[in-house]
């Protein structure tokens, strides 16, 4: 028998997928018992039902009658590099790179640097209420090193990789096709299957790798079994433009990934806004994942995505923050804005759309849902304790709500980090908003 502890409190959850399954897959208890043993779900019910149970009679239980539980949420595309540099003013994809974004990264190959955001980085997640991400790290080997570090010492469940890029930048953050490709298996070896840590080769983008080097992408990704591969595609017109300038053999800038194998269900593309029907129906035949990115495509004007069309088509999606282009740590924050750009294609993504998308849908969007996204039994137990109250207009607007649904759409359009109280990782607690 291992350390058991119970929370007390009203939990929500997604069963499945509400866009396939329809809105009855929202689990919502509101006065439940959340019983872990050794860091994982050993059951969940209601409260009183639970306690009376011989089984649970000597439990130690926390008491957090007044908030609400959620899975912890899942960021499916974030630069962890561009902490410093969110809400930076005025440019669009390409420029932004070259003005804001490349400066920044430079600073990652001095290690300390690297620990220190890495560090920032993490807490801010857990601070909003994320306990699981695919993070982009910078070019430089030991800038994954601290990430994988310091998500080591939180215990977090996280994918980064180094960037591969050898043309089209500045020199200083240049590797090359080999150098990169030693450099990311070096990385494979030494972390990729350690704890809760996963490998994602990460070339940052068609422009800025050669032929040969997307093609050692391609191969470090067939010949290592688990890793991901993490990158952006078809974000801004401009980007597109220069792709079929820089693979006149192309048949769409999706074509140059699927030409050197990187597409699959452990693959997960930034943006893809600007998409044909035939790049969707390749998405949906390889298992390929879209990484929904509301914030960032409207900060740098790059497009809405349409997430009913995606989904409709079969494609694999996830919700991102893509900090720092985009503006928000908050999953809540992303999810709102979600909603508003679904809202201009003329397809309202309903309160348990979104829920599930920050839960369940990103841990399937992430190949992860055997140990994260909801409290099914035996799932690692990753989830944060929120505040309905926790600012004025909420607390008022949640006060005149009829149903659930209409509850979690407020805290979802009008919440943000000051809603946590408190996030565990694995049944322990990794922040708290008093301490
Ligand atoms: N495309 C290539 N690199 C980046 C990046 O760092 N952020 C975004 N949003 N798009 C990219
Ligand atoms: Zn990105």
């Amino acid at each position: 028998m291992g350390t058991r502890k119970a929370f007390r409190a009203s939990v929500a959850h997604c069963l499945d997928d509400p866009f396939s399954a329809g809105s009855n897959v929202l689990e919502y208890i509101e006065d439940a018992l959340l019983v872990l043993n050794d860091g994982v779900v050993e059951a969940l019910g209601d409260a009183q039902t639970l306690l009376d149970d011989e089984r649970f009679s000597d439990l130690a239980v926390t008491d957090y009658r007044q908030y609400l539980i959620v899975p912890g949420f899942i960021d499916t595309h974030l630069h962890y590099p561009q902490t410093d540099i969110i809400a930076s003013h005025g440019k669009q994809l390409l420029e932004w790179l070259e003005k804001y974004t490349f400066p920044a990264e430079k600073q990652f190959g001095d290690e300390s640097h690297a620990l220190e955001s890495a560090a920032f980085f993490i807490k801010e997640l857990l601070r909003n209420g994320t306990t699981s991400g695919m993070i982009f790290a910078s070019v430089h080997p030991q800038s994954v090193d601290a990430l994988f570090t310091v998500a080591e010492q939180f215990n977090v469940r996280v994918g980064t990789g180094k960037v591969m890029m050898d043309r089209n930048c500045p020199e200083e953050l240049q590797d090359t096709a080999v150098q990169g490709y030693e450099d990311s298996q070096r990385l494979i070896d030494r972390w990729h299957g350690t704890g809760r840590l996963s490998y994602a080769v990460t070339p940052r983008f068609a422009p800025t790798s050669t032929d040969e080097q997307l093609r050692l992408a391609g191969k470090l990704y067939a010949d290592n079994a688990g890793v991901y591969v993490q990158s952006h595609v078809a974000e801004n017109k401009a980007e597109v433009a220069w792709v079929a300038e820089l693979f006149p053999w192309s048949k769409s800038y999706l074509d140059v990934y699927d030409h050197y194998g990187l597409l699959g269900e452990r693959a997960i593309y930034a943006h893809c806004i600007h998409l044909g029907d035939a790049d969707l129906i390749r998405m949906r035949d390889t298992g390929t994942v879209a990484a929904f990115c509301p914030t960032s495509n409207l900060f740098l004007g790059s497009g809405l995505f349409d997430l009913h069309s995606a989904r409709a088509a079969g494609v694999r999606t996830g919700m991102a923050t893509d900090v720092g282009g985009g503006t928000s740590f908050s999953m809540l924050r992303t999810a709102d804005e979600a909603y508003k750009v679904a809202q201009m294609s003329g397809n309202p993504v309903s309160p348990t759309q979104l829920f599930y998308e920050m839960t369940l849908g990103g841990a399937r969007a992430l190949s992860m849902q055997q140990y994260v996204g909801n409290f099914e039994v035996g799932k690692e137990a990753d989830f944060s304790v929120m505040d309905l109250a926790a600012t004025a207009l909420l607390e008022r607007r949640v006060g005149v709500a009829n149903t659930f649904e209409e509850k979690l759409f407020a805290f979802i359009v009008l919440g943000d980090d000051r809603c946590t109280r408190a996030t565990y990782l694995m049944g322990q607690q990794a922040f708290a908003a008093d301490s």
